[in-house]
């Protein structure tokens, strides 16, 4: 069985990811949809599929063939595009019920997209999704927002699809990870739980150090300049090599 969610090979999202937004938007079937950062369109294809109209902003205009109608393409800054189009709909009493934010991954960039969506009573009952929450500067900007400040902000957990350290591709870098903001108007705004999820640790920080641990791992296995904590793991990192090679001598 093949199944083109996974296949596709334009979509910059991890296959988990992709999973997660297919089921959100399986679930949601979005009367009206955002999607910030459009590329080369593969995940506002997928939001389309299930979305009545989709509103896909990026700084270049992207060449996405064969789009449905009922997508509009928005081409220019989001940090001012997005909220004209916001105030657009909020005046004719329109409800985002799903936005994708996966445009500027700088750490302002993204706090003033998730900002805007947040100050809209356009967004009053939504799903927000964030791309890149395991990335430094998205997850410092992300951290950054006033959470509790917007009672409606019903849940938030920035560790919702979990990022990735690199190791083969982008050696020791962090990207990938999905974020989740429930948004929802008919919460009861003050005396409730905290909205943020504290149930885990920081996943951000997490991936953090474990970057900083691992970065120094020669790529041949060499260990000359480890001190004894990464030493241990680089041990580690020889014993798990020998099982692969082991594993593939199996034809595992
Ligand atoms: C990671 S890609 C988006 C991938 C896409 N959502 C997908 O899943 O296939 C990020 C996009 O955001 C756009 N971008 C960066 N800064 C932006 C800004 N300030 N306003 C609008 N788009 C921006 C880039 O041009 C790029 O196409």
């Amino acid at each position: 069985m093949t199944l083109d969610l996974f296949d596709d090979p334009i979509w910059q999202m991890a296959s988990g990811e992709r999973a997660a937004i297919e089921g959100l938007l399986s679930a949601i079937q979005p009367k009206l949809a955002i999607e910030v950062g459009t590329a080369e369109g593969a995940c506002l294809r997928r939001i389309a599929r299930h979305s009545a109209e989709v509103h896909s902003f990026d700084l270049i205009e992207p060449s996405v063939p064969d789009l449905p109608d009922h997508v509009v393409l928005h081409t220019g800054d989001s940090h001012t595009l997005l909220p004209q189009v916001l105030a657009e709909l909020a005046s004719a009493g329109r409800n985002v019920d799903f936005a994708l934010v996966d445009g500027d991954h700088s750490a302002d960039g993204v706090r003033q997209d998730v900002e805007a969506l947040l100050q809209s009573p356009a967004v009053s009952d939504c799903v927000i999704v964030t791309h890149d929450t395991g990335n430094e500067h998205v997850r410092s900007g992300l951290d950054a927002v006033a959470y509790g400040a917007y009672p409606k902000v019903a849940h938030v957990d920035l560790d919702f699809v979990p990022g990735h350290l690199g190791r083969d591709r982008f050696p020791g870098e962090l990207w990938y990870g999905l974020g989740l903001i429930v948004v929802a108007s008919e919460r009861p705004a003050y005396g409730t739980t905290p909205a943020v999820q504290t149930d885990r640790h920081h996943g951000g920080e997490l991936l953090a150090i474990a970057r900083d641990v691992l970065g120094g791992r020669a790529p041949d296995g060499g260990d000359g300049r480890f001190d004894a904590r990464t030493r241990r793991l680089s041990d580690a990192y020889k014993r798990i090599d020998e099982l692969e090679r082991a594993l593939a001598e199996r034809g595992g």
